[in-house]
């Protein structure tokens, strides 16, 4: 079960030294796939494509701006010459910022958007083309629980309207691709154990614990978990859905 054997997977924001998306990449690589990271980040791009072939793994790494067109065509055609396929995409590249609607500025309000929603769009368009050729894909997309009961410990009003968008293109696309043997689903994970997670205040953190039935922030890889299994070829009949991944913070 959840084997990519001759898959080729990309995760985008998968640079990130302690982010959720190298976790991601390194455990499709496990299931031996061909990893592509994508990061803005060359130096992170780097290191993680290092982590994964010394630990026995394939991957390529390539640097790329998700909000430029050029760049994420550029980044298409570089797997398509390296592996001639694109079976999964992962649109993992996400930022946040925290400030309330009545400090926000447009510009806060168009840099959010133009990762969160503009850039997984770019990604999204510039693979279905090749799945639509393969008749096959899997597209997953990271929400957040913020996307759905607006608002979570960090992001603002901004990165909840970005999120949400997330979900609604997702059921739309779905619609639209699904019958040519790509799926695409989201996830919504809580409050992950990652730096923004350390950073908070030891009395900001109990209240957040406190507001978490299972009283834990998750793990990466309980995200990366979720994630593998949409992405399989077993999760054949899902598709426009989307996981909770959040120790029972918000149920729907
Ligand atoms: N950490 C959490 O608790 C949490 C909770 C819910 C959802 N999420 C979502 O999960 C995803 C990963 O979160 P994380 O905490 O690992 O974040 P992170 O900041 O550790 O990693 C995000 C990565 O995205 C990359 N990136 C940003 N802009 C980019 C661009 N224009 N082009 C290419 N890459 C770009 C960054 O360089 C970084 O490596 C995000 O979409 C985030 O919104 C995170």
């Amino acid at each position: 079960m959840f084997k990519f054997d001759n898959q080729v997977v990309i995760v985008t924001g998968s640079g990130s030294p302690k982010g959720i998306g190298k976790t991601i990449a390194k455990t499709f690589a496990k299931q031996n796939a061909a990893v592509v990271i994508a990061d803005v980040n060359a130096v992170g791009v780097e290191e993680v494509v290092n982590e994964i072939k010394a630990a026995g793994g394939e991957a390529m790494g390539v640097v790329v701006n998700i909000t430029s067109e050029e760049s994420v065509n550029e980044m298409v055609k570089k797997v398509m010459d390296n592996y001639g396929r694109i079976d999964v995409l992962v649109n993992n590249a996400g930022i946040s910022q925290k400030v309330t609607v009545a400090d926000m500025t447009m510009s806060d309000m168009r840099k959010i958007f133009e990762v969160n929603m503009f850039g997984l769009f770019l990604c999204t368009q510039a693979c279905m083309k090749v799945m639509r050729e393969q008749k096959y894909g899997r597209i997953v997309n990271l929400s957040s629980v913020s996307g759905k009961r607006g608002g979570g410990v960090f992001g603002g009003a901004h990165y909840s309207a970005s999120k949400a968008a997330v979900l609604a293109f997702s059921k739309n696309l779905s619609r639209e691709i699904s019958a040519e043997g790509i799926t695409i689903n989201s996830v919504c994970p809580g409050l992950i154990n990652t730096e923004i997670w350390k950073s908070l205040p030891e009395e900001d953190a109990k209240k957040v614990i406190d507001s978490i039935p299972m009283g834990r922030p998750g793990e990466t890889q309980e995200v990366a978990n979720a994630i593998l299994f949409l992405a399989s070829k077993e999760a054949s009949y899902i598709t426009g859905e989307e996981i909770d991944i959040n120790g029972g913070s918000h149920m729907d």
